[in-house]
């Protein structure tokens, strides 16, 4: 079967982003990374992917003003030149309008450093320790209108340990992030 087409969106350090294209490698895998896309110009991730010879593009949110939906217009026209299947958010940091999300109704997905419903939205790691939960952990969903809400994929669950700070927390669940991206990715890129 062929493998699917799936772009990464990113807008930062795309550790993510480097954990799908190392999995992707694999000749057994059934989707290959066929282009990354950032919102800034400066992601770090954008040269990482560069480097392992994978296509890039950026879509400058700042070109499009408050203009949501032309900024999602000439992003979907990119993915549409590359024939992409699927799309992985991965540390995206732009909300994405119902119009963008039901292009890519179940096929989409994001990943999420909490425990969902747990925990949505930012700053994860500081409301977990605050809450004083037990464990913690990451979340991979499909995309759905509304935020870190849409049906779960898979997740897995970490510690907290006594003497945690939102940094060793981050670090902890990081790991697992990149464990189960791949995972799911692979689930649903084989499910359709
Ligand atoms: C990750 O913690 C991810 O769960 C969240 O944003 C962070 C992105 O990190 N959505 P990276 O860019 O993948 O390193």
């Amino acid at each position: 079967m062929a493998k699917k087409r799936v772009t990464v969106l990113i807008s930062g350090r795309g550790s993510n982003m480097a954990s799908l294209i190392a999995a992707a490698k694999d000749d057994a895998y059934p989707a290959e990374i066929a282009l990354v896309v950032s919102n800034r110009p400066d992601a770090a991730g954008l040269a990482h992917a560069r480097s392992q010879g994978i296509n890039t593009a950026v879509v400058d949110h700042t070109h499009y003003s408050k203009d949501r939906e032309a900024f999602e217009r000439a992003l979907q026209d990119v993915l549409t030149t590359h024939r992409i299947d699927l799309v992985c958010l991965a540390g995206f940091m732009r909300m994405l309008t119902p119009w963008f999300v039901g292009q890519w109704q179940g096929r989409m997905l994001n990943i999420h450093p909490a425990l969902l419903p747990a925990f949505k939205g930012l700053h994860t790691h500081e409301r977990a320790l605050a809450a004083g939960v037990k464990t913690h952990g990451a979340t991979v969903h499909f995309v759905s209108a509304e935020m870190d809400s849409g049906p779960i994929i898979t997740q897995a669950e970490v510690p907290v340990l006594a003497g945690d700070t939102a940094d060793t927390l981050a670090a902890r669940v990081l790991e697992a992030e990149h464990r189960i991206y791949p995972q799911a990715l692979r689930q649903v890129a084989e499910g359709f």
